[in-house]
């Protein structure tokens, strides 16, 4: 796991950049999985701003969303396919066909099926973005997860819910149920990039990155991926052991990198 702790949420998201457009650049028909929530947002803008100047296009590649919630239409502006609409693929050249996020209306166990096969298919998933929740959970894997899990439907915990609250109006329906890529599928990505940002993921990111590998933190899991890329802010980074080890390994990786241009 590689830790890159950065001064601002807004270097998060340019540091974030980066390795999408080297994905997109490697392999234009490459697969991203996608990751909603109000972390990846600026990472989202600043492609958005380089598909604009016309660095960067999606028109081959393929996307495949961590989760939706069961119960609410695509048209809602809280479920996952609107935000993702909104915030990305409205604004870009990506085939809309081509963008994949679990049916929260369909018959879930057959959706989550269909979902696993679908990535298959498609010969798995090139770069997963994720954020993580303050309880540790990636995608909605809540803690007590199966480490090896697929996609499936899963329960909300109660700090989730009560996280995801603010986007929903007083009295409106709050789904409490979701379909998730599971543990097991999100480490079958090639390569993962994790971001994190704000003091209240601190906890969360010290469980991940230095904890013990367990399902109290979900994310802890992606000790066991073997090209994992975590990107913070100071804030997120605040409760962290090992900051001065991560701060050498970054400097000694940009100087080979300067090395090797
Ligand atoms: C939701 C999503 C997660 C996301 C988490 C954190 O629960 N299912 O994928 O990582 O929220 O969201 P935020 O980035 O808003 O803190």
């Amino acid at each position: 796991m590689q830790v890159v702790i950065a001064n601002s949420a807004a270097e998060v998201a340019i540091l974030g950049a980066k390795y999408c457009v080297e994905a997109l650049t490697k392999k234009p028909n490459c697969v991203l999985g996608l990751a909603t929530g109000s972390t990846p947002v600026a990472l989202y803008e600043t492609l958005i701003d380089l598909h604009r100047q016309q660095q960067l296009s999606f028109k081959q590649c393929t996307t495949f969303n961590l989760d939706e919630y069961i119960g609410i239409v695509s048209t809602h502006p809280q479920s996952y396919r609107y935000f993702m609409q909104a915030h990305l693929f409205d604004h870009i050249d990506i085939d809309q066909r081509q963008t994949y996020i679990p049916d929260g209306m369909g018959e879930p166990q057959q959706a989550a099926l269909d979902y696993e096969q679908r990535i298959k298919q498609l010969g798995g998933i090139d770069l997963q973005i994720l954020g993580v929740g303050r309880n540790g959970h990636i995608g909605f894997n809540e803690p007590s997860s199966s480490l090896v899990s697929r996609t499936r439907i899963k329960t909300l915990a109660a700090p989730t819910i009560e996280d995801n609250k603010r986007f929903f109006k007083d009295g409106e329906f709050q789904p409490t149920l979701a379909i998730t890529m599971g543990i097991g599928t999100i480490l079958e990505a090639k390569k993962i990039l994790l971001l994190a940002t704000g003091k209240s993921k601190a906890e969360a990111v010290k469980n991940l990155v230095e904890g013990p590998l367990s399902a109290s933190c979900p994310a802890s899991a992606l000790q066991m991926h073997q090209n994992t890329i975590v990107i913070i802010d100071t804030e997120a980074a605040a409760d962290l052991e090992h900051t001065a080890y991560y701060h050498q390994v970054a400097t000694e990786t940009e100087q080979l990198d300067n090395n090797n241009d």
